[in-house]
């Protein structure tokens, strides 16, 4: 048998698998093997990775290792951690892993140019970013009148945002940040109206995080803050007051940010992956050096164990076949991600990009549509409070939506009553989607409290909760910078290897473009008096709408 046809068989294998009768249900599987918690289980230090409250069993764990090894998955890993054009649509490396490596690393990198090393570019950006962001702390770097910058502005969108915001929350939501960080992402004016009207332009220092430089969101938002500056302070203030993050020099220099402003990265960062670059500079800013540092440090670890683990012990590897197995085989099209963390509450928006940007294609490597289902639709808030809105349909809903759920032993405060609340409704969470509630037990629970039979036969139903609903649980000590670097770089690697699981190209995302463009063609009919140009029939009239509703038609 020919590889291909090999791997074509895993595949026919998982399908087979869950196809068996009985092979959704998950009770029967601990009541049979009440070991599962130690057989569908790695942990990575003290990252616990659970899968037993899913349907995987042996056979099924057999047959995604069988999947992950007939495709080839170590060769991929070994060119992705060899920095070869992975991206190959966009003729990219992904070294992503090159910004949290250190120098001795020496992560290389491809580019048409030839290998780079990606280490030491790194590295040697980080000193810059270190020495900046040990002058704005120690007041050396300061505004244009002399007062000491209290406020870091991230003016970026999408990987420019995403990643920066979430660590950077979740990093100094518990004891503060030395300076406070505003987040402008949305074009919508409002954002930048209030940053104007609540920040002080003297104290207030501006980052603009842009790989490409062009993206049209944050080049509105960068110029109405540039003009606020220049209103404000005078036009020579803007030269102090601003940062540049970006691989595309040029376009800084134009927007008029100094070169000793410029922190600098390359074509082998994708956006969604550029937290650990100068785009990361926010984080450092406003949580400091040291859990920046970790924060680096943890994601590298989670690098290491990633590259050598074998794949039955690997948590990125563990972590994508589960997804594989509920997608591929389960046919579940959903994943919630719960972390019951508040300092992870914009986790779920930062893994939205990170899973559906890389994975949300239809197209193969090949350039043929894609022999399988890919990307889940990737939604989640932090527990508790998804268990007051969507956690209704995920428990009783007529799909099934597998959960991660996220939760750290040990708090960042000094309220462990609370604590404790907050993890039993997590794992209470997790055993009620696996145990359910039969018919017989509500009803039996409804007579004991009195309830007539007529309510009883009118209720009952309505409070069944099927069970035999999947999840898993990342359980870890406590939520520092180093854990958090090892969380996010998990997901990423998940993703890296579903990837190539499913065979679509994860680094690139041609899926944005099309609206950009349109919306450029768009953006002059909106004008008053303008002609509208040629539209699809609806668009032509939401336009003519929109324009008689401001009275400008
Ligand atoms: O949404 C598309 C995208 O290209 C993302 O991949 C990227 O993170 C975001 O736009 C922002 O891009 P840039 O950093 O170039 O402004």
């Amino acid at each position: 048998m020919n590889s291909e046809s090999v791997l074509s068989g895993t595949w026919s294998r998982l399908v087979a698998l869950a196809a068996r009768p009985g092979a959704r249900a998950i009770r029967a599987r601990f009541a049979a093997d009440p070991a599962r918690p130690r057989r569908f289980s790695a942990a990575h230090g003290d990252m616990l990775l659970d899968f037993s409250k899913t349907a995987i069993d042996g056979e099924a764990l057999v047959g995604l290792l069988d999947l992950a090894h007939a495709a080839d998955l170590d060769g991929f890993r070994r060119r992705l951690f060899a920095g070869a054009m992975v991206n190959t649509t966009e003729h990219r490396a992904a070294m992503h892993m090159a910004l949290r490596s250190r120098a001795t690393d020496r992560l290389h990198a491809s580019t048409a140019a030839g290998q780079e090393d990606a280490s030491a570019i790194a590295a040697h950006e980080r000193a810059l970013m270190q020495r900046f962001v040990a002058g704005v702390h120690d007041g050396s770097i300061h505004g244009a009148t002399g007062e000491a910058f209290d406020t870091v502005v991230n003016v970026g969108i999408g990987g420019s945002d995403l990643g920066p915001l979430m660590a950077t929350e979740a990093l100094t939501m518990a004891h503060g940040g030395v300076l406070h960080a505003r987040f402008l992402s949305n074009v919508d004016g409002t954002g930048a109206a209030a940053i104007m009207r609540e920040l002080d332009p003297e104290r207030t220092l501006i980052l603009v995080a842009s790989k490409t430089f062009t993206t049209d969101e944050t080049m509105t938002n960068a110029r109405a803050l540039r003009a606020w500056i220049a209103d404000s302070l005078g036009e020579a203030a803007v030269a102090s007051h601003f940062a540049a993050l970006s691989t595309n020099l040029k376009a800084v220099s134009t927007f008029g940010i100094a070169d000793d402003r410029v922190f600098g990265f390359r074509d082998w960062v994708g956006g969604r992956f550029s937290l650990w670059s100068p785009v990361g500079l926010s984080i450092a800013l406003a949580a400091g050096w040291e859990p920046f540092e970790a924060l680096l440090e943890g994601g590298r670890d989670m690098d290491a164990h990633f590259r050598s683990a074998d794949f039955a012990d690997n948590l990125p590897v563990l972590l994508a076949l589960v997804g594989i197995w509920h997608v591929n085989a389960m046919g579940y099209g959903n994943q919630a991600v719960l972390a019951y963390d508040d300092r992870l509450r914009r986790f779920p928006a930062f893994l939205q990009q990170l899973e559906m940007e890389s994975n949300g294609k239809s197209i193969g490597l090949d350039g043929q549509p894609a022999a399988s289902r890919t990307c889940p639709v990737i939604f989640g808030e932090p527990g508790t409070n998804a268990q007051h809105s969507f956690m209704q349909l995920i428990h009783q809903g007529t799909q099934v939506v597998p959960v991660d759920f996220i939760l750290a032993a040990e708090p960042d405060h000094d309220r462990p009553d609370a604590h404790r609340i907050l993890a039993a409704n997590a794992l209470a969470q997790a055993a009620a989607l696996l145990r359910g509630k039969s018919r017989a037990d509500v009803e039996a629970e409804m007579r004991a409290s009195g309830v007539s039979e007529a309510d009883i036969a009118e209720i009952a139903p309505h409070r069944v909760f099927n069970g035999d609903r999947p999840s898993t649980t990342i359980l870890v000590h406590r939520l520092d910078a180093f854990t958090l670097g090892r969380l996010i770089a998990l997901y990423e690697h998940k993703v890296a290897v579903q990837g190539w699981l499913w065979q679509v190209n994860s680094f690139d995302q041609w899926g944005v473009e099309l609206g950009k463009v349109l919306a450029r063609g768009i953006l002059p009919d909106l004008a008053p008096g303008a002609a509208i140009g040629a539209h699809d029939p609806s668009t032509a009239a939401l336009i003519a709408r929109f324009r008689g509703l401001r009275g400008e038609a």
